[in-house]
């Protein structure tokens, strides 16, 4: 398949990556479907896009012409055949858990015809471990967008054990289309950035717990030794707790090497729903922002 020959990009999962992707997809003249289990997460999807733009459009940033342009090619669906019917390209932005990207992969490969790529925006997860739950592994990659999507350049490529030279090519092809850097990564746990930054992430949470220093105090050394835009407290915030915690399990389960055991203050801070700013609390308090 050729970059000509996509025309339809089925987004799969409308939360804060999937729409993202959805309206990245869109705003580079692709129509595009964004499915959803529920409505209401597809309307969440929506909101998610519309609500920034709007504010771009107040701010004499955009032309309104400009955003309607771009929800104007995004159908929010919740059936998943509706959302797949005519999609040369399927991008996967569903919940980090195995399971369920498998049991969705097992679906998806039924339905759609076997030119159809599959591309995965997981973080952390086995490209090739989810290739097994269909018949096309060739055609099964990674595509690893940065939150938030739309603005975040990079976007890592995931070369899984089956993945063909052309689907990799096709997908940078598609990354350069949406304006995006691409690199290439062969499948290893956190790829690139998440490999790094992570554990990065997770030292400095040891270090609070060592009282080495203040968590203010942390986030400034990096930011002004190391010229971070934000400190390493700041960006798990951002992020969210759950989903370091969750990659830091990944690559300690995955590598077994104890660099990478997730800090027990991390852990102490997700049980308690400090997840950062989604839940009004992370290392710093947001409530009252
Ligand atoms: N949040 C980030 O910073 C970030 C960055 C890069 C990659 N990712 C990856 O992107 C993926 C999605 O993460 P997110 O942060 O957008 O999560 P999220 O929780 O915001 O959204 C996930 C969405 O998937 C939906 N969903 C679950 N099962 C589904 C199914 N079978 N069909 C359709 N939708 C389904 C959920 O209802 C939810 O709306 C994960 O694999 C995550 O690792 C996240």
């Amino acid at each position: 398949m050729q970059l000509s020959d996509i025309k339809k990009i089925a987004v799969i999962g409308a939360g804060t990556m999937g729409s993202g992707i959805a309206q990245a997809c869109a705003a580079a003249g692709f129509q595009v479907t964004m499915r959803d289990i529920e409505q209401r997460f597809v309307d969440g999807g929506f909101r998610r896009i519309r609500e920034p733009l709007q504010k771009r459009v107040e701010r004499g940033k955009m032309a309104q012409a400009e955003v309607d342009g771009i929800l104007s090619k995004i159908h929010g669906v919740v059936p998943l055949k509706e959302a797949v019917d005519g999609a040369q390209l399927v991008i996967e932005a569903v919940f980090e858990k195995m399971e369920i990207k498998k049991e969705l992969y097992t679906e998806l490969d039924r339905i759609c015809p076997p030119s159809v790529v599959f591309a995965s925006n997981t973080s952390s997860l086995s490209i090739t471990e989810m290739a097994t739950a269909t018949k096309r592994a060739d055609r099964v990659v990674g595509m690893h967008f940065f939150n938030p999507a739309p603005v975040m350049k990079l976007v890592e490529v995931i070369r899984g054990s089956e993945t063909a030279d052309d689907t990799v090519r096709l997908i940078q092809e598609v990354c350069m289309k949406l304006g995006k850097e691409a690199v290439e990564v062969k499948e290893s746990p956190g790829f690139v950035v998440n490999r790094l930054l992570v554990p990065m992430m997770n030292e400095a949470f040891n270090l609070l717990q060592e009282g080495v220093a203040s968590p203010e105090d942390i986030d400034k050394a990096m930011k002004l030794g190391t010229n971070m835009p934000m400190g390493p407290f700041e960006l798990a915030d951002y992020t969210g707790l759950d989903i370091g915690l969750d990659v830091m399990e990944v690559l300690f389960r995955e590598t077994g090497d104890p660099k990478f055991r997730p800090s027990t203050l991390l852990r102490k801070y997700v049980r308690a729903g400090r997840l950062g700013r989604k839940s009004g609390r992370g290392v710093y308090n947001y409530t009252g922002t």
